[in-house]
């Protein structure tokens, strides 16, 4: 029970990587706000967590959405009475590299990517202000960090995510507000499979040093540290999650 008694909100959270954290926070302790723009499969997430014994609330949220953040805050902390952390998990992969980014893939990449974390971040400091601490966590990509052949705008969002989660962190030390991001290589998620043809996923295996791809738990434990007090002294760092790709 690493999150006994905490509220949990989370993007993108019905599917992948959200979905895990979304159930394994709840099996760690926590109440959890299940929030995407898939309103059925999220829905479904937040009924079997709440079905299994847990307490789970759905919230359809687009986080490009300034209105939106605003009512889904309000609608956790009506229901849970606060919030003490916040994942930033949505975001989308497009793979197009420099010449072929046109401008609405890049301004979408952006929108999602950055300014979704940045409206999240700014929409749930007051309250966490207000409960004495909070956890923020970002979920970047090992793609902030090195550069790749593809996806010329998603690796500038996540670099955007990766230098904002350091200045939010020393903005709000403080007043007890961690925000810390984590940086996952390849997982096997939709969004991988979807982008990247089988060939290319092969390749994976031959070039990280695992030999694999993460399952979407092995990120969520990552995240499940950041976001308890385990990691009370924790910061504005990048945990970086890979296999040992970045590594070589
Ligand atoms: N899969 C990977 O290889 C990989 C690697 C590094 C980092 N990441 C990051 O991990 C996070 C989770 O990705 P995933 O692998 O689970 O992918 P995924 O595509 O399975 O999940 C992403 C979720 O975000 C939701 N989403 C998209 N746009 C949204 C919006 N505007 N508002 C709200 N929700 C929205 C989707 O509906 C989906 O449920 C993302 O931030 C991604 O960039 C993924």
């Amino acid at each position: 029970m690493r999150l006994k008694g905490k509220v949990a909100l989370i993007t993108g959270a019905a599917r992948g990587q959200g979905e895990a954290e979304a159930r394994m926070f709840s099996r760690e302790g926590a109440k959890v706000v299940v929030s995407d723009v898939l309103e059925d499969a999220g829905r479904k997430v937040a009924k079997e967590i709440s079905d299994g014994g847990g307490e789970a609330l759905f919230v359809k949220l687009d986080v490009t959405s300034e209105a939106g953040w605003k009512q889904a805050v309000e609608a956790t902390v009506k229901r849970f009475s606060k919030l003490d952390i916040l994942v930033n998990n949505a975001a989308i992969l497009y793979t197009e590299p420099v010449l072929e980014t046109t401008v609405e893939i890049w301004d979408r990449t952006m929108d999602i990517n950055s300014t979704g974390v940045f409206l999240g971040t700014r929409e749930v400091i007051p309250h966490m202000r207000r409960n004495g601490g909070g956890s923020i966590v970002n979920i970047a990509s090992l793609s902030a960090n090195v550069a790749g052949p593809y996806a010329a705008a998603y690796h500038a969002s996540k670099g955007a995510v990766r230098i904002f989660t350091k200045a939010a962190a020393i903005q709000y030390a403080k007043e007890n507000i961690r925000v810390n991001s984590v940086h996952p290589g390849p997982v096997d998620t939709k969004m991988i499979r979807d982008a990247y043809a089988e060939s290319w996923l092969k390749r994976i295996d031959t070039q990280s040093p695992m030999g694999r791809m993460a399952s979407s738990d092995e990120i969520a434990y990552c995240v499940l540290f950041l976001a308890s007090d385990e990691a009370s002294y924790v910061t504005g760092v990048e945990l970086i999650v890979d296999g040992g790709w970045g590594a070589q």
